[in-house]
C-alpha cells in the first residue's frame, strides 16, 4: 500500500497552521502522502467541503488540487499515527485561564494529550514535529512522555516554527524567509533534522533551511513574534505623542523607516494589533523571564502589551471625546472585524475590545466585513446590546453617526465616500484605525476625520 509514496506524514491539528503548511507540502511534493488529523469532526468535514474553514488568498486552489490525491482530512488520529513516518504537531496552546500561571503561560494541555496518543498508537519509529509555537524548553516535555515506556518504539523530536502570517499564508509557504529546524545535537536527532530538511529542500533553497539546536529554535519564534510585535507598539506610542506635537506618524515612520537598520516595514501605527500569537507569545515570554528569575526583562516585554491595550482604549476615548462625550443611542458603523485584512480570523482582533467598549456606552453597533462576520457574531454572542451585521458597507454606514475602520481591507479605500458621507446622520464621523483612507479628501466632502497619529480634521 505504501509503494507508491515515498513518505508518510500526518499533521495533528487541522487550523490555521496546520490546514496550510501541510496542503503546500502536499502540493510541493506529490511523492509523499499528507493526512491531517483533528478531533474536531466538523472542521475536518469543512476541510473536505467546498467551503474551507478558513479564508485564506491562494489556500482552495492548492487544496483542491491536491485533496485526494496526496492531501487528506480525516479524523481518525490513530491510523494517521500508525502509518506515518514524520508527525507534525499544530494543536493549539492558548494561553492558560487557570492555576499556575493563568493569563501568561502557554495552557499545554493538548500539547500533552497528543503526545500521550503518539506514544498510545505508534508501533514503529516516528518524528515528531513541533509546529506549535512553545514554550522554549517543551520539546523536553514531550520527550519525557514519549520515552516513558519501553515498546521498543524510537522518537526523535524537532522543533519546526511556523513564521507565515494570516492573509499571506501560502506567498509565505511558498517563499518563506527562512525555515527554522531545531533538533538534539545527537546522532539520531541530526539525522531526524536531515529528514526533515529533505521535505523543504523540494521548493525551498538549502541556504534559506536554518538549523539548530532546538532549544534555540523554540525561542526564535517568540522572539520573532516579540520583535515584530514591538515594533507595533513602539510605532503606536509615538503616534500618540504625534496627536499631541501635531506630527504625522507616516512621515516619522517613512523617515525613520529609510535606515537601513531600522527599516520600513511593520511600523504602521494602528488601533493595535491583534491575531492568535503575539500577545500570546509574548505573555508566554514573559512568564519564562519570570519564571527564571529575569524580572526587568520581564517587565520590558511586557510593556509591548501594555501600550497595545493603551492603543486601543486611547482609540475608544478619542471617539467618545470627539463625539461630544456621549454614544448613547447612536449608530456606529465598525468597518472590518478580522485582526488584519485577507482573513476571516478575529482571534485578539482590536474589533472585538472597540465593539464591547461601544456596547458598553449603549451605541448602536453596525460591523460589516467582507470575510468576518461569522466569527464577529461569535465574538459577541453574550454580549447584551443593540449589535447588526451586513455584508454591505453602504448599508452599514447609512444613518450612522461615526464610521470606525477597524480593518485594512483594500474594499474600504475604495468606497464611494461622497455617497457614504450623503448617507449618514450629521455631523459624519469617521475614525480611522488603519490610517488607509485618504483624509484631506474625506474631510473636504464634509467628514469629521480622526486618524491614527495624526492631526484630527474637524469642521466642529
Ligand atoms: C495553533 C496555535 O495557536 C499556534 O500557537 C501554533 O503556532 C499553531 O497551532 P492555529 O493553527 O491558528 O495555531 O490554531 P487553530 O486554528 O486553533 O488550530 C488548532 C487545531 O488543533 C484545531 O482545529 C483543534 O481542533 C485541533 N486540536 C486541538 C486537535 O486536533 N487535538 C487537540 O488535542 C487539540
Ligand atoms: C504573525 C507573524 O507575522 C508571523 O510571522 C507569525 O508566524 C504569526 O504571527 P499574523 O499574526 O498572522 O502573523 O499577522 P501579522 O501580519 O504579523 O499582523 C499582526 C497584527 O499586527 C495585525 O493585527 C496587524 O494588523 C497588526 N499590524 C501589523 C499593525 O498594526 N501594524 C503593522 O505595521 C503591521
Amino acid at each position: 500500500m505504501k509503494s507508491c509514496f515515498t513518505q508518510y506524514i500526518l499533521c495533528i491539528g487541522a487550523g490555521y497552521v496546520g490546514g496550510p503548511t501541510m496542503a503546500m507540502i502536499a502540493h510541493k511534493c506529490p511523492q509523499y502522502r499528507v493526512t491531517i488529523v483533528d478531533i474536531n469532526p466538523e472542521r475536518i468535514a469543512q476541510w473536505n467541503s467546498d467551503r474551507l474553514p478558513i479564508y485564506e488568498p491562494g489556500l482552495d486552489e492548492i487544496v483542491k488540487a491536491a485533496r485526494g490525491r496526496n492531501l487528506f482530512f480525516s479524523t481518525d488520529i490513530e491510523k494517521g499515527i500508525q502509518e506515518s513516518d514524520i508527525i507534525f504537531v499544530s494543536v493549539n496552546t492558548p494561553t492558560k485561564t487557570f492555576g499556575v500561571g493563568a493569563g501568561m503561560a502557554a495552557d499545554l494541555q493538548y500539547w500533552e494529550k497528543t503526545a500521550r496518543q503518539i506514544l498510545e498508537s505508534a508501533t514503529s519509529d516516528k518524528i515528531i514535529v513541533e509546529k506549535s509555537t512553545l514554550p522554549v524548553r517543551t520539546a523536553r516535555a514531550m520527550e519525557r512522555i514519549l520515552f516513558s515506556t519501553h515498546n521498543g518504539v524510537r522518537f526523535e523530536v524537532l522543533s519546526n516554527p511556523e513564521f507565515l502570517a494570516e492573509g499571506t499564508a501560502i506567498q509565505d509557504l511558498e517563499r518563506p524567509d527562512r525555515v527554522l529546524i531545531g533538533s538534539r545535537q545527537t546522532e539520531s536527532g541530526l539525522k531526524a533534522r536531515s529528514a526533515l530538511a529533505e521535505i523543504y529542500a523540494n521548493w525551498v533553497p538549502q541556504e534559506r533551511i536554518l538549523t539548530t539546536d532546538i532549544w534555540s529554535s523554540e525561542l526564535s519564534k517568540l522572539v520573532a513574534n516579540a520583535f515584530l510585535a514591538q515594533r507595533i507598539s513602539s510605532i503606536n506610542a509615538i503616534a500618540a505623542l504625534c496627536e499631541k506635537t501635531e506630527a504625522d506618524v507616516s512621515q516619522v515612520a517613512k523617515a525613520v523607516g529609510m535606515d537601513p537598520r531600522i527599516g520600513p516595514k511593520f511600523l504602521n501605527a494602528s488601533v493595535g494589533f491583534g491575531g492568535s500569537c503575539f500577545k500570546k507569545d509574548i505573555l508566554n515570554l514573559v512568564y519564562i523571564c519570570r519564571y527564571y528569575g529575569l524580572n526587568e526583562v520581564a517587565k520590558y516585554w511586557e510593556s509591548v502589551i501594555e501600550i497595545n491595550e493603551y492603543q486601543k482604549s486611547h482609540f475608544l476615548i478619542t471617539m467618545l471625546n470627539a463625539m461630544f462625550n456621549t454614544l448613547a443611542g447612536k449608530r456606529i458603523a465598525l468597518f472590518g472585524f478580522a485582526f488584519k485584512a485577507d482573513t476571516g480570523d478575529t482571534r485578539e482582533s482590536p474589533a472585538i475590545y472597540i465593539a464591547a467598549r461601544l456596547i458598553e456606552e449603549q451605541a448602536d453597533l453596525v460591523i460589516t466585513d467582507p470575510k468576518a462576520l461569522a466569527n464577529a457574531k461569535a465574538d459577541l454572542k453574550g454580549i447584551e446590546g443593540k449589535v447588526q451585521f451586513v455584508e454591505d458597507p453602504y448599508e452599514a454606514a447609512t444613518g450612522s453617526h461615526a464610521i470606525a475602520i477597524m480593518t485594512e481591507w483594500r474594499q474600504f479605500r475604495e468606497l464611494d465616500y461622497e455617497r457614504i458621507y450623503r448617507s449618514m446622520a450629521k455631523p459624519a464621523f469617521i475614525f480611522d484605525g488603519r490610517n488607509i483612507v485618504d483624509h484631506s479628501k474625506l474631510y473636504r466632502l464634509g467628514f469629521n476625520v480622526y486618524p491614527i497619529g495624526k492631526p484630527a480634521l474637524t469642521h466642529l
